[in-house]
């Protein structure tokens, strides 16, 4: 597959009945749901813990048959089988794409009896397990230390606070794990992440620490970010002033090198630069080509998160993981449920002209779960060329957005079921709170989850004009009052925000982007359109830093906005 030409769905027969299906079409949830009433069981599925309710979807049996056909036509679930064995195909970039063997059982357990294959899983000359678990054993026993109190900072005091620095993939997989697993954090641990090169989150994410007892992780697959590298630097500039000033450490460079090897641990692909930063490499845990920067939350990239929840709780994580990736590689097609939501996807997208897709976590310790899918969703399908640099030939991506429920309800939900645009969601719920706190006798999770149910339901059936007015509405202002309803979403419903949950939900959105990348013929694994800023950012510093050559040099709007810039700043 990886050398082959992509398909051109839009060739085959299935998307030119979808064509023709779309052309006019009048979904209708209420009729819908009437006249079949087992509706809801026959589109709920089971993947893991994950209870997924799809039928209040626009969908029928024949539009649902037409996109299987197509996921039969692009060779969904074959090229699955190719990524999870270890072809290559990330082809751009000529590399496996593995993050589905960082969380294979480690090999021996009870677990790895299903495994596929079930021992000596060799890609490219490497043992895939053999390596996966030794850098596991590694992080978990440095983990261990950190809980403990057997690592201890420069002066001999146990860390309190881990500040993991890195940014994209190696920022948004640990505080939104971390952020969702708060209920499951080690007493007496803190965790903080500095991602953005503005001064101000370095500035506030180390407010108020003490550098005695601060570990930095410095997160970067290529440790080569700039942004990375640059508050690596600043963390290293604030634990030396911090430690020299008090006097805990001699002003000099034996005693700077020792703090270092005491406060600072890495995580990358690039060992090599990582001790030149003059992090000892006995303190750096590795990775691999093969997994991407938005699928790498499972690897060492969540030390962070090991260290917080334990290595009992990210082995849960992993396996979590690990029940979605067998649901996806075992289940058939037509049950299958990360298949079942990328088809959705590619059916709103492509046939329906829906543009973004909503995440509403109806959990407030999954708020950031809406920004790291963004990443995961637009940074490996927002794409205008196929794997065999071929255009597209039809729309890709989609722009993922969402907030906490209730929060949305307050804020943006007006649009969703009153505007213009078809915007599919998904609302996301657990069924036991990590706080079953009490309103009087009234359990509030229950009251928040009453809104979970309400909203899908308001949005799948709306309100007629007959039943607006039957409420003794005054005639004026009736249209504004009614909701068209047949507003597509999709309920997924957990029983608790468990680590075991947190890996299923990832593991589902990523197979989503898979299947979805597969019919549009895409490579979802290169990230090619983050480069030019890159570069241009590199190239406009000096002029932004007065050389005036280098300001000569830029377009007249560039010119003159940096020109601005250097009015304004005071200094
Ligand atoms: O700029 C995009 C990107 O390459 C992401 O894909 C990646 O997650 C992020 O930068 C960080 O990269 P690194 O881990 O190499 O610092």
């Amino acid at each position: 597959m990886a050398g082959t030409a992509p398909i051109d769905p839009t060739a085959s027969t299935a998307w030119k009945e979808l064509e023709g299906i779309a052309s006019g079409f009048a979904p209708d949830l209420r009729a819908w749901f009437a006249a079949e009433p087992e509706r809801a069981a026959r589109y709920t599925f089971q993947a893991a813990d994950l209870t997924v309710d799809l039928s209040k979807n626009l969908v029928t049996e024949e539009i649902l048959g037409h996109l299987l056909a197509l996921a039969e036509n692009a060779g969904v679930a074959a090229r699955y089988q190719e990524m999870i064995a270890g072809e290559h195909i990330n082809v751009t970039e000529n590399r496996a794409v593995l993050h589905t063997a960082l969380r294979r059982p480690a090999p021996g357990t009870p677990a790895a009896a299903d495994l596929d294959p079930a021992s000596g899983f060799v890609v490219d000359g490497a043992d895939i397990d053999a390596e996966v678990q030794s850098t596991l054993e590694k992080v978990f026993a440095f983990a261990d230390r950190v809980r403990s109190g057997a690592w201890t900072g420069v002066t001999g005091k146990r860390i309190e606070t881990v500040v993991n620095i890195g940014i994209g993939g190696s920022d948004l997989g640990p505080v939104m794990v971390y952020e969702a697993l708060k209920p499951y954090v080690q007493a007496g641990l803190e965790c903080r992440f500095v991602s953005n090169i503005d001064p101000s989150d370095i500035y506030e994410k180390t407010a108020g620490l003490d550098p005695e007892t601060t570990l930095f992780i410095v997160a970067s697959k290529t440790f080569g970010t700039l942004e990375t590298l640059t508050n690596a630097r600043l963390a290293r500039e604030w634990l030396w002033k911090g430690l020299t000033a008090s006097g805990a450490i001699a002003d000099d460079e034996s005693a700077r090198t020792g703090a270092v090897a005491k406060h600072f641990v890495a995580v990358s692909t690039a060992l090599d630069k990582v001790a030149a930063f003059g992090i000892d490499p006995e303190n750096a845990f590795g990775f691999w080509d093969w997994v991407g920067g938005r699928y790498s939350v499972d690897s060492a990239i969540g030390t962070s998160v090991a260290i917080a929840i334990g290595p009992d709780g990210f082995r849960e994580f992993l396996a979590g993981f690990h029940a979605i990736d067998e649901h996806m590689r075992t289940t058939p097609l037509a049950e299958n449920v990360p298949v079942l939501m990328g088809l959705l996807n590619v059916w709103y997208t492509n046939f329906l002209g829906a543009q973004s897709h909503a995440v509403l976590p109806y959990a407030q310790y999954l708020h950031r779960f809406p920004a790291y899918l963004q990443q995961l969703t637009m940074e490996s399908n927002g794409k205008s060329v196929r794997w065999d640099g071929s255009p597209v030939t039809t729309d890709t991506g989609e722009i993922f957005w969402g907030e906490p429920g209730t929060n949305g309800q307050h804020a943006f939900y007006q649009l969703i079921h009153q505007g213009t645009r078809l915007i599919p969601a998904d609302f996301i719920a657990v069924a036991n709170p990590a706080h079953p706190l009490k309103d009087g006798d009234a359990d509030v999770h229950s009251l928040f989850l009453a809104n979970f149910f309400a909203q899908t339901k308001a949005l799948a059936f709306g309100k007629t004009a007959d039943e607006v007015r039957a409420e003794g509405t005054a005639e004026s202002v009736v249209p504004a009052r009614v909701f068209s309803g047949n507003r597509p979403t999709t309920s997924i419903l957990a029983p608790a925000l468990t680590p075991g949950v947190v890996g299923q939900l990832i593991a589902l959105y990523e197979h989503i982007v898979f299947t979805e990348g597969t019919i549009w013929g895409i490579d979802s694994f290169d990230q090619w359109g983050v480069e030019l800023g890159k570069q241009l950012a590199l190239q406009i510093a000096p002029a932004v830093d007065g050389d005036a050559a280098a300001l000569e040099s830029q377009d007249s709007s560039t010119k003159s906005l940096i020109a601005k810039y250097l009015e304004l700043r005071e200094e």
